[in-house]
């Protein structure tokens, strides 16, 4: 099969252009040039902005690939651009998208106040509000003002001559995770921390994680299986364990000899209020791509979170995120809290 991957270089790109690869598929990958990966020698490139997609159209049509991935659509218009492209020319487009689609997302930001029971179905209420980044203080990722996953998910679908697939994505982790994801606990444990301090609940709280292998197997699947024509998954580990679960499993892994103490949020400084209601879950359930593609981790768990960690204690974060919030490794504070404990 023909497969062109518009992205592909940076974090779960290349861990679906392999697989693709493995199964013998011909992969094409389109992007800018900037971001560089280790990908197999008989990879195609096609050398491009995705904010002048159209211009590429006679190369697409000699191409003539018959799946088109998007690994990084976030916008209506990038969307519209996308089906305007490929129509005519390509059989399907599988659009990477995220649980942040959901209410529940909103009601974790705290737009909204009735918690939403989880796990999220493929069929969960959408966000009523759109674009979720619009406008937000400490803007966590970077994000342009016009993401809005859920109408360019609404493009990609209801096309009748170019059929769509999405897979909504957990929080993915892995090597070269550029959001160091678990980075704040491991952190405090390679730094010999005797205690990590949680907000109860954050310490309580459950959220869908997939590790980037796994994940990339289940995109791959969305892209080569027929099942998947018109079709929206959900792509995540089945068991959702707390954030002080994670703590306890990684501290295992490192062998690290300290406590994770949960307290009230009164124990902590006001400016260390992180703005989320942790009382909503964000846990979503993955049965259907198990299911209809027989999609399985190929990766176990506890190897998927010792490789991360391998990967972490030797790759630091060189640049800002979510979890770079200076509070967060603040241990002269955290030493007071506990000495007045
Ligand atoms: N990480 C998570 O936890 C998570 C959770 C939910 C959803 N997601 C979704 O996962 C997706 C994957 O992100 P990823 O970074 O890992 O994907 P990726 O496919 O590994 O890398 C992104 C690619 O996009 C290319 N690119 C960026 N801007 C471009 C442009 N203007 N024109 C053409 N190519 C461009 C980059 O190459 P160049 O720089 O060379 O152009 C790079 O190849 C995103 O849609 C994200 O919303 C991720």
């Amino acid at each position: 099969m023909k497969i062109l991957i518009i992205g592909g270089t940076n974090f779960i790109g290349p861990p679906v252009v392999r697989q693709l690869c493995a199964m013998g598929h011909e992969v094409t990958v389109f992007n800018r040039g900037q971001t560089h990966a280790d990908l197999p020698s008989q990879v195609n490139y096609i050398k491009g902005d995705r904010n002048n997609l159209k211009e590429f159209k006679l190369e697409f049509e000699r191409l003539a690939p018959q799946i088109v991935l998007d690994t990084i659509l976030y916008t209506e218009a990038d969307a519209k651009t996308l089906m305007d492209t490929f129509r005519g020319i390509a059989q399907r487009i599988v659009a990477v998208s995220s649980m942040d689609v959901y209410r529940a997302y909103d009601v974790l930001w705290k737009r909204e106040n009735e918690i939403v029971p989880t796990p999220l179905t493929e069929d969960s209420p959408l966000r009523q509000h759109f674009y979720p980044f619009r406008n937000m203080p400490n803007q966590p990722f970077d994000r342009m003002e016009d993401y809005e996953k859920i109408l360019a998910e609404r493009v990609v679908m209801a096309d009748p001559t170019l059929l769509g697939t999405i897979i909504r994505l957990p929080m993915v982790y892995g090597i070269d995770d550029f959001l160091h994801r678990f980075y704040v606990y491991l952190k405090r444990m390679a730094d010999r921390r005797p205690v990590i301090l949680l907000e109860e609940s954050v310490a309580q709280w459950c959220g869908s994680y997939g590790y980037v292998e796994n994940v990339a197997r289940a995109i791959a699947l969305a892209v080569t299986n027929e099942r998947a024509i018109n079709r929206i998954y959900h792509v995540a580990e089945t068991q959702a364990i707390s954030q002080l679960e994670y703590i306890h499993q990684i501290g295992k892994i490192v062998g690290w000899q300290g406590n994770a103490i949960a307290l009230n949020k009164d124990s902590f400084p006001a400016e260390w209020e992180s703005g989320l209601n942790f009382k909503q879950h964000w846990v979503v359930d993955s049965s259907r791509i198990r299911q209809e593609l027989n999609y399985e981790e190929i990766i176990p768990v506890d190897e998927a979170l010792e490789k991360t960690i391998a990967w972490q204690l030797s790759n630091h974060p060189n640049e800002r995120s979510f979890w770079e919030v200076p509070y967060l490794l603040d241990y002269a504070t955290e030493d007071k809290i506990l000495s007045e404990l």
